[in-house]
């Protein structure tokens, strides 16, 4: 198959990615949603090059105002979009948008070619990449948004325990606890696409980059596509042996607490932070 080129770089990256992830399982339909934000500098640049004459769009008010956004480009798919359209139709499946007015409101500035706007989870993308953006010192930029049926399956079989979770998938698999030591957080079932499940995200992304929409998917934050996509891989591995394991009649054993803190002492040096959970484990 031809590789996949376009005018920016950026689409350029993302769109095999997503539609990986529809390829994965993870995206039927318009289900799921990404956002990337994108270096000033560059996206700028590429506009001014490639788009020259790319007319001013209004803004439109934000329900809840980023101060720390302000100025960031994102690179965000639209709603109602398809993932498995991404790399027929980037035009039409991704959009680029500005964050203006001190963080009260967005501009459209490349792509939703058919109309439309951003994923209807936007504010809980925005509040994420604000969190996110502090806490990791810049170094997260992008937000996946997926329906990976493994770990939604598992909201229907665990309590809705962020250390329940964290503890069931770290004890399957050893690359666990080294990938996400900052654990899984569950945030409730809640109405999708809502300031309400925007603002709990919010709580659970000060802890972790990886959160859990109880019986509905993941949300996760990282670096660049790549990175994110092996996060969720990870954790969606995790959660079908987990699963597979909880069908044949629940665990015998698991990964222990002490393989876990040898695990976490010899590769300290790849995990992103101290592993939560881990002196309380049981
Ligand atoms: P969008 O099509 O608006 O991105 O919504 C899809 C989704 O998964 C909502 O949670
Ligand atoms: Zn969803």
């Amino acid at each position: 198959m031809p590789r996949f080129t376009h005018a920016i770089s950026f689409v350029e990256e993302v769109a095999p990615f997503v539609r990986l992830c529809w390829e994965m399982g993870w995206n039927e339909a318009n289900g799921g949603n990404v956002s990337w934000r994108l270096p000033t500098d560059e996206i700028t640049a590429i506009l001014r090059r490639r788009f020259p004459n790319a007319r001013q769009h209004p803004a439109v008010p934000l329900p809840q105002p980023q101060p720390t956004l302000d100025g960031e480009y994102f690179l965000v798919t639209g709603s109602g979009q398809f993932f498995r359209h991404a790399l027929d139709h980037p035009d039409e499946v991704f959009g680029i948008v500005q964050i203006v007015d001190n963080g009260t409101a967005y501009r459209r500035v490349w792509g939703y070619v058919m109309g439309g706007s951003p994923t209807s989870e936007f504010a809980t993308h925005l509040v994420g990449h604000a969190i996110r953006k502090r806490v990791s010192n810049g170094r997260e930029r992008i937000v996946l948004h997926c329906h990976a049926p493994e770990f939604i399956a598992l909201s229907f079989l665990v309590p809705l325990d962020s250390r329940a979770l964290t503890m069931a998938l770290w004890q399957k698999m050893p690359e666990c606890i080294v990938i996400f030591p900052d654990g899984v957080r569950v945030v409730p079932p809640l109405l999708p696409g809502t300031v309400t499940i925007a603002e709990a995200s919010a709580v659970e992304l000060e802890k972790s980059r990886i959160i859990s929409w109880s019986h509905h998917g993941i949300f996760a934050s990282e670096e660049n596509p790549e990175r994110v996509f092996a996060l969720v891989e990870t954790i969606e591995k995790a959660s079908a042996i987990h699963r597979k394991v909880l069908s044949a009649g629940g665990p015998q054993r698991g990964i222990g607490q002490d393989l876990l803190i040898e695990l976490a002492d010899h590769f300290s040096a790849m995990l992103v932070c101290e592993p939560a959970f881990l002196k309380d484990a049981g």
